[in-house]
């Protein structure tokens, strides 16, 4: 996917994207302090939002290829199993509920399939929304802060879950997290959004461990940057305690590394 001179005024607010390219089948992040327009960008992307001016080449994606889940999930007035299986039947694909099933198994939520999802907690309603997400076989997944407010075994099974996805069959993914350690494992390819624009974009070592861009620089010297390295240019403060790097898992979408 390619974005080129995206415009998008919201009040005081301008987004500005002169230019923006979405490898296909890379794991992308995208970091930027609150209002920044992470979630506007991908309101644009998923065409709820329309833009002011500029363009987006899908490339020759429709809208039926790509999901976006959000960290307050929208759940229909259902059971967990007919929110699952909602995107096949939109889409007129009939389910397949052995697989349904087994996607619930996956996350923990077999006991719970006719149980009214509404009354899920939201650690299980996010996975839930996650599994619907995956379940009509996506090509795009833009994944906005879905992982904020799950425990670490769940934030463990996401990563999984992604990183297997795209050992099978690579789809291009746009992860929101204020968690940098999510994007330092998972991602491909960071973007870094100021103000309405995208301001850098490269491996997560360019722009989270050695970052040229100073407001890049302070957004990480003020965030969870423990994993850095103190010797890094611009590392700040919060780089005394660094831990070892995590091996990286094979699959997020790098050159050589799949
Ligand atoms: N309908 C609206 N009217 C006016 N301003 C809006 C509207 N929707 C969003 N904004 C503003 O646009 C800016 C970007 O919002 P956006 O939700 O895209 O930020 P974000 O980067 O996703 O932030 P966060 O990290 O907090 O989720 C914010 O300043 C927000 O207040
Ligand atoms: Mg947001």
């Amino acid at each position: 996917m390619k974005i080129f001179n995206l415009r998008k005024q919201m009040g005081d607010f301008c987004l500005q994207i002169d230019r923006m390219e979405l490898a296909p089948g890379v794991v992308h992040g995208l970091v930027g302090s609150n209002g920044c327009g992470k979630s506007t960008l991908s309101k644009l992307i998923m065409g709820i939002l329309t833009p002011d001016g500029g363009r987006i080449d899908y490339e020759g994606l429709t809208p039926r290829d790509l999901t976006m889940t959000s960290q307050k999930p929208y759940l229909l007035h259902d059971t967990v199993y007919q929110n699952l299986i909602y995107p096949l039947k939109v889409r007129g694909i009939r389910p397949d509920e052995a697989e349904a099933d087994a996607w619930l198994a996956r996350c923990g939520l077999e006991g719970k399939k006719n149980q009214y999802a509404r009354s899920l907690s939201s650690g299980e309603q996010q996975k839930l929304s996650f599994i619907r997400a995956l379940i009509f076989h996506p090509s795009f997944i833009i994944v906005d802060e879905t992982m904020s407010n799950l425990d670490p075994d769940s934030t463990e099974l996401f990563e999984e879950m992604i990183l297997e996805q795209q050992r099978i069959r690579p789809v291009t993914w746009l992860i929101i997290s204020h968690q940098l350690i999510h994007i330092r494992r998972l991602c491909g390819c960071v973007h870094f959004m100021e103000k309405g624009r995208q301001i850098a974009q490269g491996t997560p070592e360019e722009i989270l461990l050695y970052p040229q861009h100073p407001a890049i620089r302070s957004f990480l010297a003020s965030t969870e940057v423990f994993y850095r390295d103190p010797e890094a240019p611009g590392a700040g403060k919060a780089a005394a305690g660094r831990e070892e790097e995590p091996e990286r898992p094979a699959g997020n979408g790098r050159d050589g590394e799949r």
